[in-house]
C-alpha cells in the first residue's frame, strides 16, 4: 500500500445503478503503476474521499477487469455524493485497510454466509474465491435477506450460485406478503433452520445490520454452532482508518485496526452492550 494517510487520485470508469439508491462504482487509480500494484484481501475496505467533503469507509466488493469495485448506498452527506458521481469523475482513495475473511483457514470445512441488505457487498469476493477453489471446501450455504424482492442486488449472480455443486442459496424477504418462488418470508435468520451444513465443522461469516447479527448469533447457537467458528464484519464511523483517532472504537478494539472482521467471542461482550 502507498502512504496510508495520502489519498491517491482515482477515476470513476464505470457506474451501475443497482437500485435507485445503490450504485456500483468501478475505479482506476490515476497512477498506472499504483493501479497495477493494487491488491486486496476479501473483506478489506478503502477510504473514499470527496474533495472538500470528507472520507467514508467502503468495502471493496471486488477487483474485476482490473477495476476496483465499490457498491455504495446513499445514506448521508458523503455517500449520496458518491452515488451521484458519473464516469470520468475524480475522487481520492486510501487503502486497502483492515483484515480479511478467514477463507484460507476455512479450507476443508462447510462455509456459511449470512448477510442482509448491503451486507452482501463485503462477502461477494470471498464467495467468488471460494467457488473458484470449490474442491477445497465442503458444503457452501449462502443466505441473504432483503426487505423487498427488488432490493436483492446481483440476482443473476445468486441464481448462478444455485448451480454450483453442493451450494445452497437461501433468500428471504421480510416485507413481502407473498414470497417469490424459492424464497422465504421473514428475516434472514429464519433461514438458519433450513440450511444444511455440519454444525461441528463449519465457518460462518456474517455481515449486515447489527440486530440481524445478534439474532443470527442466537439462531446459530440454537442449532449447535460454536460461536468461536463465527466471524462478523462490523461498521463504525471512521476518520483515520489507521488506529489513531479512536472514532471506530468498540470497547478495547478499534474496528479499523483489529477489524473490521472479528471472531464473535472476541467482540461479543461489547457488541451485546447497549450504546457500544
Ligand atoms: C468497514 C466498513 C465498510 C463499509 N462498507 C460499506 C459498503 O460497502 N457500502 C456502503 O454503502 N456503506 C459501507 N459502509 C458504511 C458507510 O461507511 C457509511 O454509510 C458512510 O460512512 C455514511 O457516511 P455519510 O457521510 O454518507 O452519512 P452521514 O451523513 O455520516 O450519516 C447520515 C445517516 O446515515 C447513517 N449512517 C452513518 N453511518 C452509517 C452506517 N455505517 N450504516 C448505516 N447507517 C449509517 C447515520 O446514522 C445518519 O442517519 C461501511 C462502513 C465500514 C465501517
Ligand atoms: S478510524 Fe481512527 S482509530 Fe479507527
Amino acid at each position: 500500500m502507498n502512504d496510508p494517510w495520502l489519498p491517491q487520485q482515482a477515476v470513476v470508469m464505470e457506474k451501475v445503478m443497482e437500485t435507485p439508491d445503490v450504485a456500483t462504482l468501478s475505479l482506476k487509480l490515476a497512477d498506472t503503476a499504483a493501479h497495477q500494484r493494487f491488491r486486496f484481501d476479501c473483506g478489506q475496505f478503502n477510504m473514499l474521499y470527496l474533495f472538500g467533503l470528507g472520507e467514508v469507509p467502503i468495502s471493496i466488493m471486488d477487483l474485476r477487469q482490473g477495476l476496483v469495485q465499490h457498491t455504495i448506498r446513499a445514506v448521508g452527506r458523503i455517500s449520496r455524493k458518491l452515488v451521484a458521481l458519473e464516469p470520468g469523475a475524480n475522487l481520492g482513495l486510501r487503502g486497502p485497510f483492515g483484515n480479511s475473511w478467514p477463507i484460507e483457514e476455512a479450507r476443508g470445512r462447510d462455509l456459511v454466509f449470512i448477510t442482509a441488505g448491503l451486507g452482501c457487498a463485503p462477502v461477494i469476493a470471498a464467495i467468488r474465491r471460494v467457488i473458484a477453489a470449490r474442491p477445497d471446501y465442503r458444503r457452501l450455504v449462502i443466505m441473504q435477506g432483503v426487505k423487498h424482492r427488488e432490493d436483492l442486488l446481483w440476482q443473476e449472480q445468486y441464481e448462478r450460485w444455485r448451480e454450483v455443486p453442493d451450494c445452497q442459496v437461501l433468500l428471504a424477504a421480510s416485507e413481502e406478503k407473498q414470497a417469490p418462488f424459492a424464497w422465504s418470508l421473514g428475516m434472514v435468520t429464519t433461514l438458519i433452520d433450513k440450511a444444511r451444513f455440519d454444525v461441528n465443522n463449519c465457518t460462518v461469516m456474517m455481515c449486515g445490520p447489527e440486530p440481524m447479527i445478534r439474532a443470527s448469533m442466537h439462531g446459530l447457537e440454537a442449532v449447535g454452532v460454536g460461536l468461536e467458528n463465527c466471524f462478523v464484519s462490523l461498521e463504525r464511523n471512521m476518520q483515520c482508518a489507521v488506529g489513531l483517532c479512536g472514532h471506530c472504537q468498540m470497547g478495547t478494539p478499534f474496528i479499523c485496526r483489529e477489524g473490521p472482521i472479528f471472531r464473535v467471542p472476541d467482540i461479543r461482550q461489547w457488541f451485546l452492550l447497549e450504546g457500544y
